[in-house]
């Protein structure tokens, strides 16, 4: 230990943002589990498998052949061209390949788009309730988030209405929009989606779509923003649709006045995608039959829970268009969502996520359920409540 004086250094404003709450109940809920206690996971938003057998054997031929060093910053070629001809054969929409960027998970998109189209003092509506890591990146970037609270009548949706609402009260420089959404799972109608985009356009708002649980959808198909606008800034990732959490890879559509700027950045923040993670990705567009197995068991989960929850008194949810997700409006139960979250962990062993991580006011009276793991564990899950509640 040195002798002398000491002086404290200064800790940034910046940094003091919330902790990402799911984090904080999945740590919970590792510590009962090495104790000993029994876990229904129905806190994580992560698929139950591992990434598609197909993505599994390229990644082990790259490992084998290919000496992995840097790639350009924005992504490799075959990948950039296999995700534009995934715009053209998924939605039928023509997106040229010098669109895409490759970037680390969706989480690096968001890095990358909101340095490229927001300057600090900016203020950026969002829908309440919605996915906190926007919120607290916006923060942490010294943006303004400007929360729009959204109601179960509009779907859990930002509307014209809302957006005139925060305007009122200073200009709004961008919207970030996700359909279908977490925690609710709501998706946009058709017209409600190019409503919105039209209203951006109107008035000069940068639209940004976060489309990450594309292909996990039960009724229809999710509209994408490309098919609206080429200026929309589009965001989605290998981690949901394609089971490739721990991989850390995701895409961006830009625009052309953007672009530059996202490569300038996209090079000096991370240098490139990882590249072992973008070889095997090539090969995810061809595994269409497993991953729409894994939706195939996402739907039969959300029965159960949709048939179970209201037995266990979780009677009023939002209906999930998409991705593995339930809010559930628990007023009747508690105001207090993240000690609910507790009790329900210790009493009954399933980990679920308190409201508040999406909506710092009202989500004290939601809480999430996530449907993404293995059938049995979410029939235990829900059993475990029913049981807890007949109690
Ligand atoms: C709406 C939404 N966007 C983005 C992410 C981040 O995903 P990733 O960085 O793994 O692509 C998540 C993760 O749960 C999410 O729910």
């Amino acid at each position: 230990m040195m002798g002398g004086n000491v002086t404290a250094c200064k800790v940034a404003y910046r940094g003091k943002i919330p902790p990402f709450i799911v984090m904080e109940v999945m740590r919970a809920a590792a510590e009962r589990e090495r104790s000993g206690g029994a876990v229904y996971h129905m806190e994580v938003g992560q698929p139950g498998t591992g990434a598609p057998s197909g993505v599994v054997r390229a990644a082990q031929e790259a490992l084998a052949g290919n000496r992995l060093g840097y790639t350009v910053a924005l992504g490799i070629p075959e990948l950039r061209t296999a995700i534009a001809r995934h715009y053209s054969t998924y939605y039928g929409v023509s997106v040229p390949a010098e669109r895409i960027v490759v970037t680390t998970g969706s989480s690096g998109g968001f890095m990358l788009s909101f340095l490229a189209a927001f300057d600090a003092g900016d203020r950026v509506a969002l829908a309440a309730p919605g996915y906190p890591c926007y919120r607290n990146i916006l923060s942490a970037l010294g943006v303004e988030p400007v929360s729009l609270p959204t109601t179960a009548a509009d779907r859990f949706q930002p509307t014209p209405a809302l957006l005139d609402r925060a305007r009122s009260d200073g200009p709004v420089q961008g919207l970030i929009v996700a359909s279908p959404s977490n925690p609710t799972g709501t998706m946009l109608g058709t017209d409600q989606f190019s409503e919105l985009i039209d209203y951006c356009r109107a008035h000069g708002i940068r639209f940004i779509s976060d489309e990450i649980y594309h292909g996990i959808t039960y009724e229809r198909r999710a509209d994408t923003a490309a098919a609206f606008s080429d200026n929309a800034v589009i965001i989605n990732s290998f981690s949901k649709y394609f089971s490739m959490t721990g991989w850390r890879l995701g895409w961006m559509v830009v625009p052309d006045d953007l672009a530059r700027a996202v490569e300038s950045l996209a090079q000096n923040l991370f240098i490139s995608p990882p590249t072992l993670s973008q070889l095997a990705a090539v090969a995810a567009f061809d595994c269409r039959n497993e991953l729409d197995a894994n939706v195939a068991r996402y739907a039969a989960n959300r029965a159960l829970l949709l048939e179970e929850l209201p037995r266990a008194g979780f009677s009023d949810l939002a209906p999930a268009d998409g991705a593995f997700y339930i809010y559930a409006d628990v007023s009747h139960m508690t105001n207090d969502s993240e000690a609910f979250c507790s009790r329900i962990l210790a009493e009954t062993g399933v980990a679920v996520t308190p409201g508040v991580d999406f909506d710092p006011d009202r989500g004290k009276r939601f809480l999430r359920f996530s449907f993404a793991g293995m059938t049995d564990e979410v029939a235990a899950g829900a059993a475990a409540l029913t049981d807890w509640q007949a109690k």
